[in-house]
């Protein structure tokens, strides 16, 4: 098969939602749907139950899950599926951003009681920054939820997308009697609690008797509905889609595996194929001769007496072949490896070649952090992995002055692995430690502890947000530095960072410093600028 075909079998996307809105249970579907699983109830949930915030060995237990359930594949129609889970702690969510650097689009799940809740519109605008297709499911349809058109009006208001039905709800709750699919023109019966998958009714023409029978008294209300869409909304155009301008919208119930065939149907049909990416250098096109692919996800400790870690790299260009040597553009280096992996549950498969948009598992000991490149000997980077201003800073304190190398050589880990960023105050040492979740200080601490046989103490401090700066004035920069050289950092790249301690004067800086640029994201060259 040409490259090209390879290429245009293949889907890969995440499943993104606010926690408890579905999105396992919808995962779960799509596994049955692709015979990767045989039962229900084989995808644990990764989620980290709130009781246990701070327990270790459910983090841990989790932690275990989670890598089994990173990268899911499994074949539908002729298509080769690869969907990324994404973890739903808030805690975790720096994880789930990085995740999304690596998919084509994403199927957003909205319960339909709480429409678009916190997780979801954070979710939304790193979609944004990417441009990144979306399609929405609204689940849950068996209870009792708001009025579909208001919903609508919701998701387009809130999560500033305009978005085009392609399937309608017949009745919600209690009276929920299935949906219109609006984009193949067919009726699909509900029936509770049935794991059989619902068989369509073709209509050319809602007039068709087939509506009453199915709707009853609900036929009339389905008309008007269909005849305001079709007036309101204009007609779907898979190029807005793939824009990331226009989000089409599917009604359903995953645990009633309702619904849900229709949007993975759909899916296969308008989903974009592995696409282009930017690097520092060039646009990298999948069908480029050369392979090339960037990591976005690290995850450690699989087994604590190894420090195993297991690098989640992305292919983007040309073919990955097992056993070859590949250059690692960060370090220089040409690495080979000779058991590159996928996973699903406890079965790990060796893999002997790799296509754009596969997800492969690469065995790690300690060569990688997340961003790096992998080439067939050219020198570029990926762009498009951004870090974002951490939530909580704090001081990370050494309490054992014979161990300040362990410390040292385990703080660079993990914050490589993305469980934290470090940033060390300007002339100094000081370290700070900034996560989106009070949860990553006690998985530090322990891992610290326990992984490197150092200990840490975390002082709280007074920072705000972490602004990387930029100016084109070097002697401009330099002055801004030597004023406030107290709450400038240096990240791990050796950018500079702004760590403000309020809004007010954050405010007060960007006023006061015009030619000072102040970026809410590390990726600043790509002018994405993302204000949470
Ligand atoms: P998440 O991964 O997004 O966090 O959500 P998850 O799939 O775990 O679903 C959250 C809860 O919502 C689960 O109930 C699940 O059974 C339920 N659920 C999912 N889809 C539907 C649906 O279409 N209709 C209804 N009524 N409920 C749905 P739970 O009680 O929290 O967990 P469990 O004990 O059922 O596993």
């Amino acid at each position: 098969m040409s490259i090209n075909q390879e290429i245009k079998k293949r889907r890969t996307f995440a499943i993104i939602s606010h926690p408890d809105a579905g999105k396992t249970t919808l995962t779960e579907k799509f596994l049955l749907f692709g015979g990767a699983i045989q039962t229900a109830g084989a995808v644990k949930s990764n989620k980290i139950k709130k009781s246990a915030t701070s327990d270790f060995m459910e983090i841990e237990r989790q932690r275990g899950i989670s890598v089994a359930t990173s990268v899911m594949n499994f074949e539908y129609n002729d298509t080769l599926i690869t969907l990324l889970d994404t973890p739903g702690h808030k805690d975790f969510a720096e994880d789930t951003y990085r995740t999304l650097t690596a998919v084509d689009s994403v199927i957003l799940v909205i319960d339909c009681q709480k429409g678009v809740e916190e997780q979801t519109y954070k979710l939304m605008e790193v979609c944004r920054m990417r441009d990144t297709p979306v399609i929405i499911f609204v689940n849950k349809m068996d209870r009792e939820g708001k009025y579909p058109f208001d919903l609508l009006d919701e998701l387009e208001e809130k999560l500033k997308i305009k978005v085009r039905p392609l399937s309608w709800p017949i009745s919600v709750g209690q009276t929920f009697k299935g949906v219109y699919n609006l984009f193949d023109q067919s009726l699909y019966a509900f029936t509770p609690g049935s794991e059989k998958k619902p068989m369509g009714v073709a209509i050319t023409d809602l007039a068709d008797p087939a509506v009453d029978k199915l709707a009853g008294q609900y036929a009339k209300q389905i008309r008007e509905d269909v005849e305001l869409i079709e007036g309101v909304y204009e007609p779907f155009d898979t190029k807005d889609y793939l824009s990331g301008k226009l989000a089409p919208v599917f009604f359903g119930s995953a645990i009633n595996n309702f619904g849900v065939k229709e949007m993975l149907d759909t899916f296969i049909k308008i989903s974009p194929v592995p696409g282009s990416r930017p690097t520092d250098k060039r646009e990298i096109h999948p069908d480029d001769k050369n392979f090339t692919g960037f990591i976005f996800k690290i995850h450690a400790n699989l087994d604590p007496r190894h420090r195993d870690r297991i690098a989640f790299l992305r292919v983007c260009s040309g073919k990955f072949e097992r056993g070859k040597f590949y250059h690692h553009v960060r370090l220089d280096k040409d690495m080979r490896f000779n058991n590159p992996a996928t996973f699903l549950g406890q079965s790990k498969n060796i893999i002997d070649e790799a296509y754009p948009g596969d997800v492969i598992g690469l065995y790690d000991s300690g060569n990688f952090k997340i961003g790096d490149t992998l080439s067939q000997g050219e020198n570029l980077n990926f762009q498009g992995i951004p870090s974002f201003s951490p939530e909580i800073f704090k001081e990370l304190v050494n309490t054992d002055p014979m161990k300040s190398k362990q410390l040292e050589k385990g703080i660079t880990q993990l914050t490589d692995e993305g469980v934290a960023q470090l940033f060390i105050q300007f002339g100094g040492n000081r370290k700070i430690v900034g996560t989106v979740g009070e949860l990553q200080f006690e998985v530090i601490q322990y891992r610290l502890e326990h992984e490197y046989g150092s200990s840490c103490r975390f002082n709280m401090i007074s920072v705000y947000k972490a602004c990387w700066i930029t100016c084109d004035d070097k002697n401009k920069l330099d002055e801004f530095v030597r004023f406030r050289q107290h709450q400038v950092a240096t990240d791990k790249d050796n950018n500079l960072v702004y760590l403000a301690d309020s809004q007010w004067m954050l405010d007060q800086m960007i006023k006061n410093y015009p030619e000072v640029q102040f970026h809410f994201t590390s990726e600043f060259k790509r002018k994405a600028l993302m204000e949470s």
